[in-house]
């Protein structure tokens, strides 16, 4: 068997053409959806990942706004800059980009987002929100791997979803997302014991460690479906995932390549949160 790869970048170019006609729509009715970036110190692949966020936006016609300011700018001043664009009604959605320097407290910055303007979904009301099955913004890395395997038109519910990491930006949500389409999920992280026994059990596996080629063929059952969300630079300057594309090919029925598989939908989706959040901001 060869698995089918997942175009990421392809299913991305459809749903943002989709999005731009929202856009034009909202436009006419007088509303510019519009997105404020926070980026805090120079992080490489914040900077890269920033610059393909506003890319994103131009091209549909959101109106993208980055504010950058120094490393070591204090927390009480990255709170005051958020303050002020939480009161702003020209900005529907407010991203701080992740990490940040360490005398600044995430959770504390997530926490000072208005929740109707935290368009990555991060904020505890909308994470609570989620797990309660309300209507809110759904974090984007997740939601766009819960639409990528929604378009295969495979029934997810009574699947066994497999996720491997816990972070609280993918790895957490996703098993939730899942949850709520009635799959059973089970995860996995790095004091999981037997990591191969479990994984070898998915229908769906979702990969999010940031460990490059860590699951290889014997970690994956026959015609599973599997996600790599992980994008690891190797020594040679090459991207790769969390997975082992070319030996897991031969056995999964689906796969998502690096590049061009999740990482275009993350930022779909968060287009698609901030059109969203323009919307409910002027009903
Ligand atoms: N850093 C890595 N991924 C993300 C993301 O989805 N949102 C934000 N704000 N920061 C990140």
């Amino acid at each position: 068997m060869t698995a089918q790869i997942i175009n990421g970048f392809e299913l991305a170019k459809e749903k943002r053409a989709q999005l731009a006609k929202e856009v034009e729509q909202l436009k006419r009715e007088g509303i510019v959806p519009s997105l404020a970036v926070i980026l805090v110190g120079d992080h490489p692949a914040s900077q890269s990942y920033v610059k393909a966020k506003q890319k994103a936006c131009e091209e549909i016609g959101v109106r993208s706004v980055l504010l950058t300011f120094p490393s070591d700018i204090s927390e009480s001043f990255l709170l005051e800059q958020i303050a002020r664009l939480n009161e702003d009604g020209s900005v529907h959605g407010i991203l701080v980009q992740l990490p940040l320097p360490p005398q600044i407290n995430e959770l504390h910055v997530i926490e000072a987002i208005a929740p109707e303007k935290d368009v990555d979904g991060f904020h505890p009301l909308n994470i609570g929100r989620m797990m309660t099955g309300q209507q809110t913004f759904l974090p984007c890395t997740p939601y766009g791997i819960l639409y990528m395997v929604q378009s295969l038109q495979v029934d997810i519910a009574g699947k066994h979803v497999v996720v491997v990491g816990r972070s609280n930006i993918v790895g957490k949500p996703v098993g939730q997302l899942f949850l709520r389409e009635h799959a059973t999920v089970t995860y996995c992280h790095s004091r999981t014991n037997d990591l191969e026994a479990i994984t070898r059990q998915a229908d769906i596996l979702i990969v999010a460690v940031g460990k490059p080629k860590l699951i290889t063929s014997s970690y994956v059952k026959k015609g599973a479906i599997v996600i790599d969300v992980g994008v690891n630079r190797l020594e040679d300057g090459k991207l790769c995932g969390d997975v082992d594309f070319d030996d897991v090919k031969q056995i999964a029925s689906y796969i998502t390549p690096v590049p061009k598989g999740v990482g275009p939908m993350t930022i779909t989706m968060l287009l698609h949160n901030t059109v969203q959040a323009a919307r409910e901001q002027h009903k």
